[in-house]
C-alpha cells in the first residue's frame, strides 16, 4: 500500500479497527465517504483473506460498486431486513454522539440503514469532533418539484429558530444541480451553529418538498476515532 496522508493515516486507522467488529454471518451497513470506503476496502480484505462471510447493504451506488469490487456480497435493504452493525463516516459529531451527515450527498438512503440496524458505529478522523453542531453546512434532501419554493419556505422556517446563520445553497457540481441516488437535490444549509437539532430536525422534516435532513440524532452508538499516529480512540 502506498504511504498515507496524514488525514488518510487516521481516518484508514479508525476504518480498520472498526471493521474488526464484524462478524461472519453478519449483515451489515456500508457508509458512504472517504472514511467508509476505507472500512469497505479493509472488510473486502477479510472476506478475501480469512473467509469472512458477510453480506453488505450499501447506502450509494458508489459504495455498492466498491463493495462488489473487493469480493463482499451486495444485498438491497430490502432483501436484508434488519442489519446487525452499520459502520459510517460523519460530517460532524457532537459529545452526545448526534451527526452532520450528507456532505457525499447519500444522507437518505444512509439514514434509513442506519435505523434499521442493531448498532450503528461512526468513523471519523479529529476533524469531526465538535462541541456543538452546525460549522459543517447541513444537507437536506429535497424533491426537484418546486425547489425554489420549498428553499423559500426553508429559509422563512429558520428566521424563527436558534441557529447563528441562515443561508441556503443549492448544491452544484460543474454547473449542474446534484443529483442524488434517488433523483432528487440537495439544499446545504449554512447554519454555523444549530442550538436545538432535535426542532431543526423536526421542523425541517414537515416542509413539504423536503425529504431527508443530513441531522441523525440519537442513532450513532460509537465513535471510532482516527489520529494521524494510528492510534484510535472508543468513543
Ligand atoms: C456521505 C457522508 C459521509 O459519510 C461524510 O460526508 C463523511 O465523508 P468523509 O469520510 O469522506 O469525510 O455523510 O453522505
Amino acid at each position: 500500500m502506498p504511504e498515507l496522508s496524514p488525514i488518510d493515516t487516521a481516518k484508514f486507522a479508525a476504518a480498520r479497527e472498526a471493521s474488526q467488529l464484524v462478524k461472519s454471518g453478519m449483515t451489515v451497513g456500508l457508509g458512504t465517504g472517504s472514511t467508509a470506503a476505507w472500512m469497505v476496502r479493509c472488510l473486502g480484505e477479510r472476506v478475501r483473506n480469512e473467509g469472512l462471510k458477510i453480506r453488505g447493504v450499501p447506502t450509494s451506488t458508489r459504495t455498492a460498486k466498491l463493495a462488489q469490487d473487493v469480493g463482499i456480497e451486495v444485498l438491497k435493504l430490502d432483501e436484508a431486513g434488519w442489519l446487525d452493525l452499520t459502520i459510517d463516516g460523519t460530517d460532524e459529531y457532537d459529545p452526545d454522539l448526534n451527526l452532520i451527515k450528507g456532505a457525499g450527498g447519500a444522507l437518505l438512503q444512509e439514514k434509513i440503514v442506519a435505523t434499521a440496524s442493531n448498532r450503528m458505529v461512526v468513523i471519523a478522523d479529529s476533524s469531526k469532533t465538535v462541541a456543538g453542531l452546525g460549522a459543517f453546512p447541513l444537507s437536506i434532501e429535497v424533491i426537484p418539484f418546486g425547489l425554489s419554493l420549498t428553499k423559500q419556505l426553508i429559509e422563512e422556517m429558520l428566521s424563527s429558530l436558534d441557529v447563528a446563520g441562515r443561508t441556503v445553497s443549492q448544491r452544484m457540481v460543474d454547473g449542474q444541480p446534484f443529483v442524488t441516488d434517488e433523483g432528487n437535490q440537495i439544499l446545504d444549509l449554512h447554519l454555523r451553529r444549530i442550538g436545538k437539532p432535535h426542532q431543526l430536525s423536526l421542523m425541517l422534516n414537515q416542509v413539504p418538498g423536503v425529504v431527508e435532513n443530513g441531522l441523525f440524532l440519537d442513532i450513532c452508538d460509537t465513535v471510532f476515532l482516527g489520529h494521524e499516529d494510528g492510534h484510535v480512540d472508543v468513543i
